[in-house]
């Protein structure tokens, strides 16, 4: 695995803790809380992976909002994005794991190659801008509804992206 670094905003824990277990389903990776990344971060790795819950009406978990246009204006071209989004689809099944579709939306405009895309079987929401072609853009989890199945769609996923990072 090249260089890589685990951007997360996470308000109770919960994507704190999943930035935790993908470093270690990963066998690797740097953990930034990204009230504490920088530009710098974005330059210095070759691989990014950024995660974010979901608050408000589908929004980006606070921290994010100050990070955004710094990701927004970077060149990412030549750099590989995956993306992860934690939520609640049943409490919040309008926006479920919106923050996930901003996070992917603000790396393709930054012209990261974004990996990870995975299926929404076994997940039940109405609507998500996370979905694209009928697919989650990265890896969709929900600690407060189906938090037993977090390790092993983290799990699925690592190995997902093992080989393109
Ligand atoms: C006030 C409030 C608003 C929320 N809004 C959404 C939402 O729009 N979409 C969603 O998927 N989850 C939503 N959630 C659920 C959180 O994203 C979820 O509890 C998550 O696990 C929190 O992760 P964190 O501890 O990393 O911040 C909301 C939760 C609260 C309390």
């Amino acid at each position: 695995m090249k260089k890589t670094v685990i951007i997360y905003g996470s308000t109770t824990g919960n994507a704190a803790m999943a930035a935790e277990t993908i470093a270690a389903k990963l066998g690797g990776g740097d953990i930034k809380e990204v009230a504490k990344a920088s530009k710098d971060d974005l330059e210095n790795y070759e691989n990014l992976i950024l995660g974010s819950s979901t608050w408000g009406d589908g929004e980006l978990q606070d921290d994010w909002y100050s990070f955004l246009p710094t990701l927004k204006s970077a060149n990412l071209n030549g750099k590989t994005v995956a993306v992860f989004g934690v939520g609640d689809q049943f409490s919040y099944s309008s926006t479920y794991v919106n923050a996930m579709g901003e996070l992917y939306d603000a790396a393709k405009a930054a012209g990261a190659k974004i990996i990870g895309a995975t299926s929404t079987d076994g997940y039940s929401f109405d609507e998500s801008t996370a979905v694209r072609d009928g697919k989650f853009v990265g890896l969709a989890l929900d600690y407060d509804n189906q938090d037993s199945l977090s390790v092993d769609r983290i799990t699925a996923w690592a190995n997902q992206i093992l080989p393109e990072l």
